[in-house]
């Protein structure tokens, strides 16, 4: 049972960029006596979600343990939908909360819905209006976005885009990214971060080279894209000034073209996904990254890093307006020209390499606070 006038919120999130992006939200309501905080894990990543949890302290209260090797997205979803319904009777909460875009925050939200229960979303409003890219990232947030009740977008022009799709507008509340938020406390506490990650990842870098950081793992590069991803990173590492650091993703679609095509390159170094210390510390070190991710485009901006975006199309449009980011698609010639561009040209590199961060400011979190604080969560719909 609640305490009286306690509302209780239930966080879920199942992969690494939800649980970094919940975690400094999770750390203020849960020191916040108008609320009860649990969380629910569903597991939809295993490894790369516990390297989080641990890192924030977060210890979920359930915990789905969905994944399995190489699960596809309707096998996943079943599991997650059906998972919930017990964790809702047993925690009974006012409110959920989800994050972003992946089938974890969609399936939970449509699980919240049916239960009747309040849907509050991190992120909310990007677009890229195209239905298959990034797939299936574009069409679940446009469907949590009808599910949601309150709508935490991260800029103005997320909520523009909610506005557009016919949201009300006191349903909508700008905050910043909360990424932001998280990136500057894992800076703060790497100051005294001490471990064998860190210092073997230390040991691993060459101090008289570039670092060139790489990542990816969109579903629509799977097959050719990576590839080509692949085929670039073998002429950039024909440089002798460059280092290749590549953390792959775990996901067997992505591990098995890189470890095959860049296995025994000189000059690329590939890795286990890193914990978020680690990463935080090497995009620090880093010349560039190139990329496909969503949070790395928005941390990028506060470390003065320029991204190439090895997409299509993205949803952080302000990273482009803002000349910090590029999209480079995944062709091969691209990526290597944009690449050596960027290591020939000062001048480039310089107004790529802007501090100014369009997504936030460290404040996400606590504005979201304020929000919940002036809802009423307790009145059925
Ligand atoms: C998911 C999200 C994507 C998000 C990304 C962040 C969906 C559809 N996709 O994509 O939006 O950007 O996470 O990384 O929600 N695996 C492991 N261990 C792990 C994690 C993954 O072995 O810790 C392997 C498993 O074989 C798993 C596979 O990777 O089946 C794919 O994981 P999944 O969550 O389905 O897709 P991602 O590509 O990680
Ligand atoms: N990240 C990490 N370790 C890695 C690679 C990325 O901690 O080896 C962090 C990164 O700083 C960012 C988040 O994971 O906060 C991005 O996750 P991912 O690229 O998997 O997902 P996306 O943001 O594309 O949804």
């Amino acid at each position: 049972m609640n305490k009286k006038g306690v509302k209780k919120i239930l966080l879920i999130f199942g992969t690494r960029p939800e649980a970094i992006k919940l975690a400094p939200v999770y750390r203020l309501l849960n020191q916040h006596p108008h609320f009860e905080t649990e969380v629910c894990v569903t597991a939809q990543h295993r490894e790369m979600l516990d390297q989080v949890l641990s890192f924030f302290q977060i210890t979920p209260n359930y915990d789905l343990n969905v994944m399995k090797k190489g699960q596809g997205l309707v096998s996943l979803s079943s599991a997650i939908l059906d998972g919930l319904k017990e964790v809702f009777d047993q925690a009974k909460p006012d409110a959920v909360f989800v994050q972003g875009d992946t089938t974890t925050s969609t399936i939970a939200a449509l699980a919240a819905f049916y239960s009747g229960i309040k849907v509050c979303h991190v992120e909310a409003g990007l677009r890229t209006l195209n239905r298959f890219s990034p797939y299936p990232e574009e069409i679940n947030r446009q469907v949590t976005a009808r599910l949601a009740d309150l709508h935490f977008a991260p800029t103005i022009a997320a909520k523009n885009n909610l506005l557009d799709e016919g949201i009300e507008p006191d349903k909508i509340w700008v905050t910043g990214n909360t990424v932001i938020d998280a990136l500057l406390q894992g800076i703060e506490l790497l100051a005294d971060y001490k471990s064998p990650e860190l210092a073997s990842l230390k040991a691993q870098i060459d101090p008289t080279k570039n670092v060139i950081l790489v990542t990816g793992h969109r579903r629509e590069s799977f097959g050719d894209g990576f590839k080509q991803i692949c085929l670039a990173l073998k002429k950039i590492a024909q440089r002798t000034d460059v280092q290749i650091i590549y953390p792959v993703h775990l996901n067997p679609k992505v591990q098995e073209p890189v470890y095959s095509l860049l296995g025994d390159e000189e000059n690329i170094t590939l890795m286990k996904p890193l914990g978020y210390p680690e990463f935080i510390w090497l995009m620090q070190q880093s010349f560039l990254i190139l990329t496909d991710s969503g949070g790395i485009q928005e941390e990028a901006p506060s470390l003065g890093k320029p991204v190439l975006v090895m997409r299509n199309h993205t949803e952080r449009t302000e990273a482009l307006e803002a000349g910090t980011a590029q999209l480079v698609g995944t062709n091969s010639g691209l990526i290597t020209q944009s690449v050596n561009r960027l290591l020939n040209d000062d001048t480039l590199y310089r107004e790529m390499s802007a501090k100014e961060n369009p997504f936030g400011d460290g404040s996400a979190s606590k504005q979201i606070l304020e929000c919940l604080n002036e809802k009423e969560f307790s009145d059925p719909k």
